[in-house]
């Protein structure tokens, strides 16, 4: 008790660990302990917006509740400068080699554990593969350990002076978590947020023996799926709740268009009561007004900010300098984006006058078609193949259009930072898009993914262009319309509160005090 009071004010000695005593002192705080597990952090790496996300909803939830981030040790985390104390070690498991617990203090107050393991994480290129995007062979291990890790650190044997009450996992990547707890026997409840069904970790049913499996995650109560294994499927069956970051998403993926096969069990825990969603916000970095990173700020009062950014955007891919519309994309260069259906219909918004900006990398054919697109189409189309935090706020901020024709999209955050400063998305009615955007109003909408669809609402932009005062009037209304965090804090708040509930009923001998 004594060791958990004292880290509470603020004592940093961590090693010097007692188990039980947590337990007892979750009982009397108000703010629960939750170990947030993740696989990027946009404080220090991301490939999207899960990053986005690990870093924002913590820092919103950390009002109500002691919540602290697990990421593993990326070499663009360990090399960052940031101070890291070690404050845990923990044993190999199987294939899984032991490996340190560092903590970061991050300056806004927000605690990062990070796992610290050469071999497995300190390489160049992004969380999930090499620099070309390939991704790292031994992924599987790469993240059953961090899985297992927060396993550890919830049952408190990584040596940590911190333990947490609940676990939320995200994704297929810390998906391991809550089924290492379970097949250990743990009774700390998780979470398992599923940012994009689509990404599922599969692996072949081999490498069982390398992630130390118990014989029943190999059956189809388990994580079996198909003959093989999936981290995302284990997470499902083994957390305690799911849920997913938008509430369309979490209809549709009990769909057989949208449930990647995974719909028929997800009906099950919606029957169940055991899947929500919760729509993702966006952190108040996002204003136009302030904005440090814009080559100048502009409000609903003053455009004269927007028109620079334009300006900086014509520059940046040697667009011409005219009064067209200017569309831009921002994405990850998948299947997922539509990026086929833009560029589909890219002659069609050329020769309407339009001209378009597009940075992302990502699949090889979808790269070389961009670039060829704006070599056929100079001063009209530039397409910079690469990751910029600072050039994507500046095309937010610097064009009139966001294009964003997902076939499918979980929750979506660039129409939501697209929104705030001024450019309005034209997006198809899918997922977090059909949430965040009021067709008509605060960007446009469509509902086939097909090039005369997508054409058509890009046709309704263009006409809106073309009358300032109704253009003004909807960059008012987007850039008032966005959520923030704050929004979502309250969903999250009582879900965790609902689940520490329902497991401190389950604890031995919760009847006999009184608890049940
Ligand atoms: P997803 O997570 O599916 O990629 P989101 O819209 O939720 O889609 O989040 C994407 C995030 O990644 C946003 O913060 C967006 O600005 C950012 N992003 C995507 N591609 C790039 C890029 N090439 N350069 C800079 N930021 C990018
Ligand atoms: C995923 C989804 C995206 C969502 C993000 C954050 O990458 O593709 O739609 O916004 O996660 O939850």
């Amino acid at each position: 008790m004594a060791n958990a009071a004292a880290t509470a004010n603020g004592d940093k000695s961590e090693t010097r660990v007692t188990r039980p005593s947590f337990h007892l002192e979750s009982m009397n705080s108000q703010k629960k302990r939750v170990l947030f597990v993740t696989s990027e952090c946009s404080d220090f790496i991301k490939a999207g917006g899960l990053g986005d996300v690990s870093s924002a909803l913590p820092k919103a939830l950390s009002s109500r509740h002691d919540i602290r981030v697990l990421l593993p040790g990326y070499r663009q985390i360990v090399n960052a400068g940031h101070e890291i104390r070690i404050v845990g070690r923990m044993g190999g498991h199987a294939a899984l080699p032991a490996c340190e617990v560092g903590r970061i203090d991050l300056a806004d107050g927000l605690i990062v554990y990070v796992l610290l393991c050469a071999e497995l994480y300190e390489r160049d290129g992004t969380p999930y593969g090499d620099e070309r995007g390939h991704d790292w062979p031994d992924n599987h291990i790469r993240f059953a350990r961090l899985g297992l890790a927060a396993a550890e650190i919830a049952a408190g044997t990584a040596g940590i002076s911190w333990c947490p009450e609940l676990v939320h996992a995200n994704d297929w990547p810390s998906s391991l978590a809550p089924a290492y707890m379970a097949w250990r026997g743990q009774r700390t409840p998780s979470v398992l947020t599923i940012h994009n069904l689509a990404y599922q970790g599969l692996v072949p049913m081999e490498c069982s023996p390398e992630l130390g499996l118990p014989a029943s995650a190999c059956s189809p109560d388990g994580m079996e799926f198909y003959g093989k294994l999936s981290f995302l499927k284990a997470g499902i069956v083994y957390s305690s709740h799911i849920t997913t970051v938008s509430r369309t998403y979490a209809h549709e993926i009990t769909t057989a268009d949208f449930g990647c096969g995974l719909d028929g069990m997800l009906r099950r825990k919606v029957d169940e009561g055991l899947l929500s969603g919760i729509t993702n916000g966006i952190d108040d970095s996002w204003e136009a007004s302030t904005d440090r990173h814009l080559v100048a700020t502009f409000d609903c009062n003053e455009w004269q900010g927007k028109r620079a950014n334009a300006r900086h955007v014509e520059q940046l891919f040697s667009l011409d300098r005219d009064e067209g519309p200017l569309f831009a994309v921002v994405s990850r260069l998948v299947q997922q984006k539509g990026i086929d259906l833009t560029l589909a219909i890219a002659e069609r918004i050329v020769a309407a006058g339009g001209r378009m900006a597009v940075i992302g990398r990502g699949e090889g054919g979808l790269e070389q078609a961009l670039l060829k697109l704006a070599q056929d189409h100079p001063g009209r189309i530039g397409v910079n193949i690469g990751f910029n935090e600072t050039d994507a706020r500046r095309m937010f901020a610097g064009s009139d259009f966001l294009l964003m024709p997902s076939r499918f999209e979980p929750c979506g955050l660039s129409q939501m930072y697209a929104q705030r400063f001024g450019s309005l998305p034209v997006a198809r009615r899918t997922g977090g898009l059909a949430d965040t955007i009021e067709d008509g109003v605060s960007g446009f909408l469509f509902d086939e993914a097909d090039p005369e669809h997508y054409f058509a609402a890009v046709q309704r932009a263009i006409n809106v262009y073309q009358h300032p005062e109704l253009l003004n009037a909807m960059r008012c209304k987007a850039m008032a319309s966005p959520q923030f965090w704050a929004q979502s804090v309250d969903p999250y708040d009582r879900l965790y509160q609902r689940l520490l509930k329902n497991a401190a009923r389950q604890l031995p001998g919760a009847v006999a005090r009184g608890q049940a």
